[in-house]
């Protein structure tokens, strides 16, 4: 087999992860794939900026020309990981224009433009993937997918995102102020560019709903998903739970019963034995009820550079596994369901 090119859309955290990870187990993808893979280049908005990557950017070329990676014939394969709404939303259909396979992270446009995505992907009978889209590191979406194919999902709880979950740990465990706690997350990386999408609960909603989409086979919208974040949680009030056996999270919950969908985000006091409560810092887990296995839970590193470009590259493996098998993949199947909003109890 010809070696696979990829064109990489962001050199940031996580796309420098995704040029380091090649280079280290490139053995490993060319005895899985019958064939090398090489990031050919990368578009980013400052080619002279200094990156963590080795001698030569590993023989990547670095461009601010978007044309340079989705109109070059030899690139197959696009990773969107610059982020943002809609310069990458432009740029991903430009690259399926072109008959270009698609990997992307980007949970905010793929819970936003998920269903266009996914048309434009099967009109140009291309692959749209997008594991490292929810829960970073954790192969969560392959796990409700391929793992639960015959099974049916009742219910899903998680922690999914990592920033909340490290203020709040630090915040009942260490005696944190909330403001120190978000600097510290920040300072380490997990925090969204804008944190107030990570403290008011949307990072999370977004995830929940491309969790519930993919696990309950039916059309879930951001709008669907009821948040409340953690801005306004008191000190007193995890000071009290631990008093009581109970520790707070910020959960999202999504369940369906075949017609009615409730899902929803927020702080909420579990008890210290339920498998989420040990869950602390930036660890995101997934806990998943299904009819046939019943409870499993999905467990580790929910952001950061080389987790998170490791769930990138395991899409890129399942890219190049269909074009060599000349088929076309992805992580989405049309719903099968119509679905209602539960309304909330009073
Ligand atoms: P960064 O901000 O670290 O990197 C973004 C990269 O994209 C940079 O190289 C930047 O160029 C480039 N870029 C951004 N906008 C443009 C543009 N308009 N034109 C050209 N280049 C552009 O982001 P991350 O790596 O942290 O995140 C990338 C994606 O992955 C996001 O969608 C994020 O939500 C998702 N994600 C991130 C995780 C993480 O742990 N960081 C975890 C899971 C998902 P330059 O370097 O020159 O500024
Ligand atoms: N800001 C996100 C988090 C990054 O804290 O979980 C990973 O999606």
């Amino acid at each position: 087999q010809n070696n696979v090119a990829v064109g990489l859309l962001g050199v940031g955290v996580v796309g420098s992860g995704v040029i380091n990870l090649i280079e280290k187990h490139q053995e490993k993808l060319a005895h899985q794939l019958g064939c090398g893979v090489y990031v050919k280049s990368a578009l980013v908005r400052n080619p002279d900026k200094a990156r963590d990557i080795g001698a030569d950017m590993n023989g990547t070329q670095l461009t601010a020309d978007p044309d340079a990676v989705l109109g070059d014939p030899e690139i197959d394969v696009v990773v969107e990981v610059m982020g943002g709404i809609e310069e990458a939303r432009e740029a991903i259909l430009k690259a399926f224009a072109a008959k270009k396979h698609v990997v992307t992270a980007n949970k905010d446009l793929v819970a936003l433009h998920g269903g266009e995505l996914h048309e434009a992907a099967e009109r140009n009978k291309c692959d749209l993937y997008y594991e490292a889209s929810v829960a970073g590191g954790i192969p969560i979406l392959r796990g409700i997918t391929d793992g639960f194919a015959s099974d049916h999902i009742e219910q899903l709880m998680g922690i999914v995102n990592g920033t909340t979950n490290y203020i709040m740990t630090k915040m009942s465990q260490e005696g944190l102020s909330y403001e120190a706690a978000l600097k510290q997350a920040q300072e380490r990386g997990f925090a969204e560019a804008d944190p107030a999408s990570d403290v008011e609960g949307l990072d999370a909603a977004r995830k929940m709903a491309i969790l519930g989409r993919l696990a309950f086979s039916t059309y879930i919208n951001l709008e669907d998903v009821e948040v409340t974040g953690i801005k306004d949680v008191d000190p007193k009030d995890l000071e009290y739970g631990d008093s009581l056996g109970l520790t707070m999270k910020l959960i999202g919950f999504a369940d369906f019963d075949g017609t009615q969908v409730e899902i929803n985000v927020q702080p909420a006091l579990i008890s210290k034995d339920h498998p989420l409560a040990g869950v602390k810092n930036e660890y995101n887990a997934v806990y998943v009820y299904g009819e046939a296995v019943g409870e499993a839970m999905f467990y580790g590193a929910g952001a950061g550079s080389m987790p998170t470009a490791a769930a990138v590259m395991s899409d890129v493996v399942a890219v190049i596994k269909n074009m060599h098998r000349g088929v076309t993949g992805s992580q989405f199947v049309e719903p099968r369901f119509e679905k209602q909003l539960k309304e909330p109890e009073q």
